[in-house]
Parts: C-alpha cells; sequence; structure tokens
C-alpha cells in the first residue's frame, strides 16, 4: 500500500536509492537526493514501506511564492495516481501562497492543467556541471 507524508523523519540515503533522477545525465546521489529533501521549503513523499517511490519539492519564500522543482515517481509505480496525489498535496501545502511555479515538458502540461495550473511561458538557465548537486571544475 502506498503511504503519503510531508515529514522527513526516518528517511535516509537508503530508502532514496530505487533510482531516482531516472533519465538524467549526472543525477544526484541518493545522499545528495536527501540533501535536496532537507532543504526544501516542503515536500511530500510517497512511500512504499520504508522505500520513497516518488517525491515532490517546493523552494520558496513561505510569504508570497513558491517553485516545484521536482516531481518524480519510479518507473515501476507510475500510472496508478501516485504522481497527481504528490501534486495535488503539495498544492494543498501551499494554498496560502500567490505564486506558484514550475517548468515542464509540453506532454506534461494537460497532466498539471488537471491539476488546476495554467500554460504560460518561461526562462530558463541549466549549469549542467552542477546537474548532479555536486559542482564539478571543467577541467
Ligand atoms: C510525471 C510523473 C510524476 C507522473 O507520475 P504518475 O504517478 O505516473 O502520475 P499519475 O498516475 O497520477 O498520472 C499519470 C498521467 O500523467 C500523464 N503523464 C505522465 N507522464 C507523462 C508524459 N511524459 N507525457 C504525457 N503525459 C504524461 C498521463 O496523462 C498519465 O495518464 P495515464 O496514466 O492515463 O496514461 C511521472 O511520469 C514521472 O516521474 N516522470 C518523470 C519525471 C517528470 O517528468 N517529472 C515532472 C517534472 S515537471
Amino acid at each position: 500500500m502506498i503511504t503519503y507524508t510531508d515529514s522527513l523523519d526516518g528517511i535516509t540515503a537508503d530508502g532514496l536509492r530505487g533510482g531516482f533522477f531516472d533519465g538524467w545525465g549526472s543525477p544526484p546521489t541518493p545522499e545528495t537526493h536527501l540533501q535536496i529533501l532537507r532543504g526544501s521549503f516542503a515536500v511530500v513523499l510517497a512511500l512504499d514501506g520504508d522505500r520513497v517511490v516518488g517525491f515532490i519539492t517546493a523552494v520558496s519564500d513561505g510569504v508570497s511564492a513558491a517553485y516545484l522543482p521536482h516531481l518524480e515517481v519510479l518507473p515501476a509505480y507510475r500510472g496508478q495516481g501516485i504522481g497527481t496525489a504528490l501534486a495535488r498535496q503539495m498544492l494543498e501545502k501551499l494554498n496560502h501562497l500567490y505564486m506558484i511555479d514550475l517548468i515542464c515538458d509540453a506532454d506534461l502540461q494537460p497532466f498539471y492543467e488537471r491539476l488546476g495550473l495554467r500554460r504560460y511561458t518561461a526562462m530558463i538557465r541549466r549549469n549542467y556541471a552542477a546537474q548532479s548537486g555536486t559542482f564539478e571544475l571543467a577541467d
């Protein structure tokens, strides 16, 4: 059975070893993943026992604006409503804020529209040398 929590109590790097950041060239390690969760303003996790199978994070000033940088469900658990539940619970937690923004691929826009978000434009910068969460100096 999948359960949901917004607490990091008892969550260890070992519980994050399922293969998150699927498809990333330089994925964060489970230890760095735990740092990402701890440094976030808010998190919601989907758990299968003590194993994390999905997560969403928010960074925020706590007053006006939040950005949702990460939402992922492990491939074997997708298509069961877990991603929707994670996003819904996070949006509920941030309901008091004016701005909630995220970046997604065009094919995911219908997924977020079903959750009440609307399409907009964005600007981004990506420093791929820092993708793993550990900045790597170029030679
Ligand atoms: C996006 C993601 C979190 C959805 O999680 P999930 O648990 O499968 O989501 P749900 O079961 O609640 O909803 C599934 C629906 O999402 C939509 N969806 C998910 N991924 C999609 C994609 N890449 N393209 C188009 N639609 C997608 C589909 O409509 C799907 O409906 P279906 O089950 O009828 O096919 C998951 O696919 C994932 O981790 N993807 C990789 C990371 C990612 O892209 N994260 C989003 C960052 S903005």
